[in-house]
This record gives structure tokens, sequence and C-alpha cells, in this order.
């Protein structure tokens, strides 16, 4: 039995570059309802402890509404990997900041559909949506609600997916919505060691995108295993994001395909 223990958000936010856990008990909690209540407060007030620095191209940038920029909680950018004409799947679409580059990168003839299952994060994108379409001149992202995990309920139909540290429970769905050229890249936290369970039940650093990082070893395997081809890391940090209980966290973006 799972005992859910929900921090106040106001606090959980001060305290989350706070990477001491000597204090902390092991706890039990909910994983979803906690990333649920974490996002939807981080959609509605910027939460600078959620994101790593990432350079975006800022010509790409300037179409997109600035509350939607500043709520930036990715770890990389997949949308390097994008190309005209693609119909991209952006996972954990969050604030749509990625989904609004892709817009731009696969212009009219292409579709982004972003996939979150926050409604505060789905709100944003969709109201800064309106924007971006005058901004950009042409409308060709939808904002889905949707588990990642139940992937299956959306079209069969698209090539490149992108996605962003929430991944790591839907390796087989992500398989499954690609069509024969499909591709991947995704931005994601990996550690050097194994994470141990009482760090994976602590918190904020669940929550916080740190303890529930993929082991670096099996990242590219697990993809392998599925029969992902030309896989490799097109980016990863020399130095870690964090280091906790000598557990070094870092970035990196995975690409290849079907
Ligand atoms: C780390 S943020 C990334 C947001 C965005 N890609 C960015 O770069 O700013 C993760 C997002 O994924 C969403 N998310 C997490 N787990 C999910 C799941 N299982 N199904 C759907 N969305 C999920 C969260 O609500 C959040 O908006």
């Amino acid at each position: 039995m799972a005992i859910f223990i929900k921090s106040p958000l106001k606090n959980m936010s001060e305290s989350c570059c706070n990477t001491n856990t000597s204090n902390k008990a092991p706890n039990q909690f909910d994983h979803k309802d906690a990333i649920q209540e974490r996002y939807g407060s981080a959609a509605q007030e910027k939460e600078s402890c959620l994101c790593t620095p990432v350079g975006f191209n800022p010509v790409l940038l300037e179409a997109i509404p600035q509350e939607v920029i500043e709520r930036d909680y990715g770890c990389g950018d997949p949308t390097k990997y994008v190309q005209k004409n693609d119909i991209v799947l952006d996972l954990g679409s969050g604030s749509g900041k990625n989904a609004f580059i892709c817009a731009q990168i696969v212009g009219k003839k292409g579709k982004v559909i972003g996939v979150d299952q926050n409604p505060d994060m789905l709100s944003l994108s969709r109201s800064a949506s309106k924007e971006v379409t005058k901004n950009i001149g042409f409308n060709n992202t939808e904002f889905l609600e949707g588990s990642i995990e139940k992937l299956d309920e959306l079209d069969k139909d698209l090539n490149p997916l992108i996605a962003d540290k929430s991944v790591d429970i839907i390796l087989n769905n992500i398989k499954r919505v690609l069509n024969d050229n499909g591709r991947i890249a995704i931005s994601d936290i990996v550690s050097n060691k194994k994470v141990p369970l009482r760090l994976q039940n602590d918190h904020d650093l669940w929550t916080g995108c740190i303890s529930g990082a993929w082991y670096e070893p099996e990242f590219i395997s697990d993809f392998k295993e599925l029969g992902f081809k030309n896989l490799k890391f097109a980016e990863r940090s020399a130095e870690p994001w964090k280091v906790i209980e000598d557990i070094e966290f870092r970035t990196v973006t995975l690409v290849g395909n079907i």
C-alpha cells in the first residue's frame, strides 16, 4: 500500500534546489499525483529549479509568448532533430515551447501534436497557440490531453517523436505510435549509477525530474531491445547537472529511428 504524502507546493518550490537528502525519510507517495501537482503549480508560476539551461534558436523563440518560454522545464533541445514537413509528436509538451518551435520548422505542410496530462499546462499551451498562429501565419499545432501511457489512442501517422524527460514509462508506446520512417529525439536526465529506491521515493527529487533518471547504460540498450536503430547520444553534457550522494545526473539527447 502506498502512503500518499503531498508537500505544500510553496515550500516544495522554494526548496527544490536543495539536494541535501540526508534528513529526509524514505517516503512513499503516489508518483503520478505528485508530478501532476508539481507541474500544475509550475504552469501557473515559473519554477526555475525544474529546468536545465538550454540555448534555443532565438529566431524561433520570437513568435512564442514569453509566459510559455519562461515555463521551459526541459533538459535539452530535441527540436534540432525535426525537419520540414515532419509530423511531430511532442510527449510531455508542457507549456508548448518545443511544440511551437517545431511548428515553425515543419512548416505549413507538417503537423505538431503535443500530449500532456496536466490541465494547467494544456491551458497554457492552448491559449498561447492563438498568438503563435497569428505570429507565424498558420496553425499546424494541437495539444491533446492524455497520458503518455495511453498513446494507442492517438493516430499512428507520425514521423519523428520528440520527448523531454517524461518517457521512461512508455517505451513500448513510443514504438507503437511511430510509422515506418519514425524517428526519435529524446532529451532526458541519466544517472551514472542506479538510483536507490530511497531517492526515488524522495518527493522533491522525483518531481524535480532527478531521481527518476534513466541509468545511462540502459538508456540506449532499452531502445535497442525494442528494435530502434542508429541510436546514439547526439548530446551528452560533460559536467553533471546535479550530484547527489555520489550519483551524477546529466542531460543527454538520444536520437534514433525505427
Ligand atoms: C519536464 S516537463 C517538460 C515540458 C516541456 N517539454 C518543456 O520542455 O518545457 C514534463 C511535462 O510532461 C508532463 N508529463 C509527465 N508525465 C506525463 C505522462 N505520463 N503523460 C503525459 N504527460 C506527462 C508534465 O505534465 C509536464 O508538463
